[in-house]
C-alpha cells in the first residue's frame, strides 16, 4: 500500500456523523440538513433536455481532450466573464468536476523528490491537504483568521516556505466563508508565484454565486491578464458547473490557463483515464452557454440569505457574505458543542468549523466557527433560522 495514505484525514462528515452518533433529535422537529454544500435549487430542464437528447452518444469514447465546441464555449465563457483571451486549443480542458481535477492537478505538477511544500488555506476544501498528501508534499496552512477578514495572509508567509512551495491552492469565494479575494490580494499572488516560480491552482467553483450583480468577484486569470501576463504562465482556474447550474451531480467543471502546464496535465489525464463522457460534454456547453438561469440561482440565494441574517442579526453577530451559499457563524459556545446541542434540541444539521480545518502554528482559526450551507427551500432556512435563533437564546 502507498504509505502516504495513512496521512489521510477522515473528511469532514465522517467527523459529523461522529459528533451526532448516539442523539436523538426531537421527533416533532423534521429534520433540516444544511451542513453539506450540495445545491438543491432545481437543475433546469434545457440541461436535462440536453444530456437527454444526446444519450445515443454513449455508445462512442469520448476523448481527454472533450469536443472543440465545449472547448470553444467554455474559452468564449472566460473572455465575457474575466476578460481576457483564451485559447480553446492549448489552455482549456474539460474535468469530471473540480473535485478530481483539484486531486490529480498535484498528483502531476508536485516533484516529490525536491522537498515540497504545497500551500493552501486553513479552513480548506480537504482535497487540497489530501491531494498533497499523496503527492508526496506537506501542505502548509494560511490561517484565514477572522482578523485577516477570513482570508489567508500571504505577506506574513516566512520566504523559506515559498522557496520550497511548488503549488499554491487559493479559493475565491472561499469555502467555508464566502469572502473574495481582491484583485490586489491575486496580484500578490501572481508576483509571489513568479517571483518564487511556483504553479497557482485557483479553485473558482463558487464565482458566479455573488450578491451584488454589479460586483462579480474577480478571477486569477482576469487579473494575470490585466498584469500583462496573456499566457496565464503558472496560472491555472478550477471552475464548475455544480454550484453555478444546479448539477451536481453532471459532474462537470473545467481547467483553463498556462498551456505549458496544461499540456503535461493532458498526458497525466490521458492515463488517469478520466474523459467526460459525450452527452454531458453537450450539456455542458449547454449550460455555460446560458446565464440566465444563472441570474435566477443568484437571486434565490440572495432571497435565502436575507431572510436567515434578518431572522438572526439580533441574537449573534452574523454577516452577508459576499458570495457562495455559506454562513461563517461566530459561535458563543465550541464549534462542536454548537453543532451537536444544535441538532440535539432543534433536529438542524450545520458544520462545525474545526472539521474543515487544521491547528496550525498553535491556531486553529475555524474554532468557534459552523458553516452553513443554505442550500435547502426558503421555506426551510427560514425554519431553520428560527430554531437556531431559539437554540442561541438559550445559551
Ligand atoms: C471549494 C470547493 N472546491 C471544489 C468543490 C468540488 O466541486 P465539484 O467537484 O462538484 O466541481 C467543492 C464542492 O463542494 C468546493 O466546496
Amino acid at each position: 500500500m502507498n504509505p502516504n495514505l495513512t496521512l489521510l484525514h477522515p473528511y469532514p462528515f465522517e467527523k459529523l456523523t461522529q459528533l451526532k452518533n448516539g442523539i436523538t433529535p426531537p421527533a416533532d422537529k423534521s429534520p433540516i440538513t444544511l451542513s453539506i454544500g450540495e445545491p438543491a435549487h432545481e437543475t433546469p430542464q434545457f440541461i436535462k433536455d440536453v444530456l437527454v437528447e444526446n444519450l445515443g452518444s454513449i455508445s462512442n469514447y469520448p476523448t481527454t481532450k472533450g469536443i472543440p465546441k465545449l472547448r470553444e464555449t467554455i474559452a468564449t465563457w472566460l473572455e465575457n466573464r474575466f476578460a481576457c483571451k483564451v485559447n480553446f486549443e492549448t489552455q482549456v480542458l474539460p474535468v469530471n468536476g473540480t473535485r478530481e481535477a483539484l486531486f490529480s492537478f498535484a498528483q502531476c505538477v508536485i516533484d516529490s523528490s525536491k522537498n515540497p511544500l504545497v500551500v493552501m488555506p486553513n479552513p480548506f476544501y480537504q482535497i487540497y491537504e489530501g491531494a498533497a498528501l499523496l503527492a508526496g508534499a506537506q501542505p502548509y496552512f494560511l490561517n484565514a483568521t477572522v482578523e485577516h477578514n477570513y482570508l489567508p495572509d500571504f505577506a506574513s508567509v516566512p520566504v523559506e516556505v515559498w522557496q520550497r512551495c511548488q503549488l499554491l491552492y487559493i479559493c475565491s469565494p472561499a469555502n467555508p466563508s464566502g469572502t473574495v479575494m481582491t484583485e490586489a490580494d491575486f496580484e500578490t499572488v501572481l508576483k509571489l508565484a513568479e517571483k518564487y516560480d511556483f504553479v497557482i491552482a485557483s479553485d473558482e467553483c463558487y464565482s458566479e454565486l455573488y450578491d451584488d450583480e454589479a460586483n462579480p468577484p474577480a478571477g486569477l486569470l482576469q487579473v494575470a491578464y490585466k498584469m500583462g501576463n496573456h499566457d496565464f504562465k503558472r496560472c491555472v482556474v478550477f471552475h464548475s458547473l455544480s454550484k453555478r447550474s444546479n448539477c451536481a451531480g453532471l459532474r462537470s467543471g473545467f481547467v483553463a490557463g498556462d498551456a505549458e502546464i496544461l499540456k503535461n496535465y493532458f498526458a497525466y489525464r490521458t492515463y488517469h483515464g478520466c474523459a467526460m463522457s459525450l452527452p454531458t460534454q453537450y450539456a455542458s456547453i449547454a449550460a455555460w452557454q446560458d446565464e440566465a438561469h444563472v441570474l435566477e440561482n443568484r437571486r434565490l440565494y440572495r432571497e435565502k440569505f436575507a431572510a436567515f441574517v434578518e431572522i438572526l442579526k439580533d441574537v449573534c453577530d452574523i454577516q452577508k457574505p459576499p458570495a457562495s451559499f455559506y454562513i461563517w457563524l461566530k459561535t458563543p459556545i465550541s464549534d462542536t458543542d454548537f453543532t451537536r446541542e444544535l441538532f440535539a434540541q432543534e433536529n438542524v444539521t450545520v458544520l462545525a468549523g474545526s472539521f474543515l480545518s487544521r491547528e496550525f502554528k498553535g491556531v486553529n482559526p475555524a474554532a468557534n466557527h459552523v458553516r452553513i450551507a443554505l442550500v435547502a427551500s426558503l421555506a426551510e432556512c427560514i425554519e431553520a433560522a428560527n430554531r437556531i435563533k431559539r437554540f442561541i437564546q438559550t445559551l
